[in-house]
């Protein structure tokens, strides 16, 4: 048997390792909300007991980035279909296999994350000619530079790592993003600041582990509040998270508590933006 790849990374980057085994661990059921191979060969070739180290962390938190990715991909396969040749950015992409699920022969694709990341990353997924890493912090303006390839459009994808940011350094990023990408769109994920509380909460009283599971510092109630920081950002699409899915699926449902249908409204929102 090979030897599996050890995983030396700092706390924020670690934070990765729960999406790549929500899409992996849903890989193995009958019926995976996603279908997500690439994910869970690359959990097989870690030197990391996924299922131990998660043991005592809710489901949730796992489920929850398998529907970030359902939605994920509607944003992207809709952009793509609108622009074929889209180039698509990949912010704090971790071990995120999101090209190599949804290609369609003509995209080009970034993958940009830590430099330790992008390090463990080459060890378990080759790049390409259209799919390529960047192994900068989005603090690190001159990734605007290795963004060569500008297609007919370019799509930002940033799933699960804004919450590690603070509202002002995110706030500065659009705005200069805004200018170095002028017709650009972004896809994310919103918390509201009354669930990033509870959620920061949640690992103090569960006593999770830390080295897996980072505070989180930024919410936003709704699109409207980024929109509002420049008029060159425009809303184009909101939606609550639990939403647009098969509300019936047991694996949704895990996350459906009453409680949670209540605010699902509210407290998760995805949201696609226009810039500049
Ligand atoms: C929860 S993971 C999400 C990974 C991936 N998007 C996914 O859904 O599988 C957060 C990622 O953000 C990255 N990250 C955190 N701060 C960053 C920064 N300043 N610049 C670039 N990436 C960052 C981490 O290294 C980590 O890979």
């Amino acid at each position: 048997m090979p030897e599996k790849i050890s995983i030396q990374l700092g706390e924020v980057q670690r934070t990765l390792l729960i999406p790549l085994f929500g899409r992996a661990a849903e890989y193995e059921r009958e019926h995976p909300l996603i279908r997500d191979q690439f994910a869970h060969d690359i959990m097989e070739k870690l030197d990391f007991d996924f299922k131990a180290a998660f043991a005592r962390s809710p489901i949730q938190f796992r489920i929850n980035s398998v529907i970030r990715a359902i939605h994920l991909d509607a944003a992207i396969l809709s952009f793509i279909v609108r622009y074929p040749d889209a180039t698509i950015v990949n912010l704090g992409a971790g071990l995120d296999t999101t090209f190599q699920r949804l290609d369609n022969g003509k995209i080009f694709w970034y993958d940009l994350d830590l430099p330790d990341t992008i390090e463990l990353r080459r060890k378990l997924i080759p790049e390409g000619e259209r799919n390529v890493c960047i192994a900068k912090s989005v603090f690190d303006r001159s990734w605007f530079d290795d963004i060569r390839e500008r297609r007919s459009r370019v799509l930002f994808v940033a799933g699960g790592v804004l919450v590690y940011l603070r509202e002002a350094e995110i706030k500065r990023l659009f705005l200069d993003m805004t200018g170095e990408f002028p017709e650009s769109e972004m896809v994310f994920e919103i918390y509201s600041r009354l669930f990033l509380w509870l959620r920061n909460h949640a690992l103090t009283r569960r006593a999770l582990n830390p080295a897996l599971f980072s505070k989180w510092y930024w919410g936003a109630n709704s699109a409207k509040a980024i929109a509002r920081w420049s008029d060159k950002i425009r809303v184009v699409d909101e939606y609550p998270f639990y939403s647009r899915l098969d509300l019936t699926d047991d694996r949704v449902k895990v996350n459906l508590s009453p409680l949670n249908l209540l605010n699902s409204g509210k407290w998760i929102k995805m949201v696609q933006i226009r810039l500049g």
